[in-house]
């Protein structure tokens, strides 16, 4: 292709901004509408105008934008941390846990308030985009404490799928760790990530899910990180993941 058929690399304003590891899409709205982002030396207050960052000059606080290097980091998120920048009301954040990291990142995928384990944060969207998208099927792995003693038809039924409100779950890996008095412990792999889908997976069983941890995600597992903390992903790591 040549350089006039090419398709020019457009995006929004809010986009860039964040991208650029600056700070939330929320927070980018708010710098353009306060007047504080320039293109091509004119302000815009409209985050949505489309830029082309071959050609179109982006300021921010007159100084202009440079873009990031790609950071990839894996927390172990406690429970009763929530997976988004801000709680209107003032609960923990998984920002909170990574403050000291230097760039704004944003989680790939969410885990619920009650949800702990492994959850990866970055600022490259394009991977993000590609690691929670159902159609590249990576597996994640969660453990898995349900309130009653299930059969092994029960569990079957896990594997097979189960017909939720939102449509049938894909076929999954479930392995029974252990039974105690009136808990049933497994682990189970599935290749989606709907909301709340093991919890609605088990709900639909006539149970509940008392302990919820994820392990591993694609290549990468929890490992020996404590919880509450982070690390960077290695590059063998990142690369394990783009194939
Ligand atoms: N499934 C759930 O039900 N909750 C999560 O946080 C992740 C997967």
């Amino acid at each position: 292709m040549n350089g006039e058929t090419r398709k020019r690399p457009l995006k929004t304003l809010e986009r860039v901004l964040s991208k650029a590891g600056l700070g939330s899409r929320v927070e980018a709205r708010s710098w353009v509408h306060a007047g504080r982002v320039t293109v091509n030396g004119k302000v815009t207050r409209n985050p949505d105008q489309w830029v082309d960052m071959e050609r179109d000059r982006v300021r921010f606080d007159d100084r202009p934008l440079v873009a990031r290097d790609r950071v990839y980091l894996l927390l172990y998120k406690p429970t009763g941390y929530l997976t988004t920048y801000k709680d209107p009301d003032g609960r923990p954040t998984v920002y909170e846990l990574v403050a000291d990291v230097g760039t704004f990142l944003s989680p790939v995928g969410r885990l619920d308030l009650n949800t702990s384990g492994l959850l990866l944060m970055t600022n490259d969207n394009r991977f993000a985009e590609r690691v929670t998208n159902p159609d590249s099927h990576v597996p994640k792995t969660y453990l898995v404490k349900a309130s009653t003693l299930l059969t092994d038809a029960h569990l079957q039924q896990l594997r097979d799928g189960i017909e939720l409100a939102d449509g049938p779950t894909r076929p999954a890996t479930v392995r029974r760790l252990r039974n105690s008095e009136k808990y049933t412990h497994f682990e189970i792999t599935l290749t989606e990530g709907r909301n709340r889908q093991v919890r609605r997976m088990v709900e639909a069983l006539g149970a509940k899910v008392l302990k919820l941890v994820r392990v591993k995600v694609g290549p990468i597992g929890i490992g020996t990180l404590p919880i509450g903390k982070w690390r960077l992903l290695t590059p063998a790591e990142v690369k394990a993941f783009k194939g």
